[in-house]
């Protein structure tokens, strides 16, 4: 569907379900002389409700890309439209707020705040948005309930095991309802059963809500859990391939941002 109104061009982001469109994008580090490059060319469709994987190897650029794409941080070169906005000329401000309004973010390491509650833990992101506080706790509760944690909402973050705090920062991703949710290597730091127990909620979400769904990871057991699997090597796509039709698809075709 994506290539075919890509192929009419001109349809608009209303019509087109592309949620994220990245052409030609590079990023380098600078390392006091040395340059390192990170991203090296890459295009990329993603459309709304989708459920997709960056895979590779470490040093492959699977977190720059990711943070690029979260905006999170800058490519140095190529375009970006999420929601058909142009990302690469907003300012500082303007992504901050993008990224409040319309994106969640979950990382290898939890990152909550130990000695706060569970439900503070989730209800935090709501402070910044201005909710009253007993909506933000109430929608935090709402959260801890939909990834099965409900009973621990009084407990302080580091009185739960790790897949449970994978669980909370989840839910604290999703409480200001993300268009968008990026998770860079999810379950790095759980074991094998309690990472496909994440894997699991993620695809609930994904499936129930139409939430599309964005994970970084150098593991192929946790790609497989995705629909659609990228492969990353060296700074570039190796491949694409959507589970279902079981066989390498075509690079997707991009669409021309800007004019
Ligand atoms: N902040 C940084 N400064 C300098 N080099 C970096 C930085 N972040 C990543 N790199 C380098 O960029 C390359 C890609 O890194 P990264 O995107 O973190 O890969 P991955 O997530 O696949 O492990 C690596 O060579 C890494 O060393
Ligand atoms: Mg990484």
């Amino acid at each position: 569907m994506i290539k075919s109104l890509q192929r009419k061009g001109g349809a608009s982001a209303a019509e087109d379900r592309s949620q994220v469109q990245v052409c030609d994008v590079y990023k380098t580090y600078h390392v006091g002389e040395v340059d390192v490059p990170a991203v090296r060319g890459i295009s990329l469709t993603i459309g709304s409700g989708e459920f997709l994987a960056i895979m590779g190897p470490s040093g492959s650029g699977k977190s720059t890309l990711m943070h690029i794409l979260g905006c999170l941080d800058r490519c140095d070169r190529g375009q970006y439209l999420l929601e058909g906005a142009d990302v690469t000329r907003m300012s500082k401000r303007e992504l901050a707020r993008l990224r409040n309004q319309k994106l969640g973010f979950v990382f290898q390491s939890f990152n909550l705040l130990s000695r706060t509650t569970v439900l503070d833990n989730v209800a935090l992101p709501l402070t910044y948005a201005g909710v009253s506080r007993r909506e933000r706790r109430r929608r935090a509760a709402s959260l801890l309930d939909r990834v099965g944690l409900s009973d621990r909402s009084m407990h302080l973050s580091n009185q739960l095991s790790g897949g449970q705090q994978q669980r909370v920062a989840i839910a604290r991703a999703l409480v200001t309802e993300p268009v968008i949710l990026f998770a860079d290597e999810p379950t790095g730091n759980l074991d094998t059963r309690t990472g496909a127990e994440i894997m699991a909620l993620l695809e609930e979400l994904n499936r129930e809500s139409g939430l599309t769904i964005v994970i970084v990871t150098h593991e192929p057991d946790i790609a497989e859990c995705a629909r659609r699997v990228i492969a990353v090597r060296d700074g570039k796509i190796a491949s694409d391939r959507s589970s279902g039709s079981g066989v390498d698809a075509e690079p997707r075709d991009t669409v021309h941002v800007g004019t």
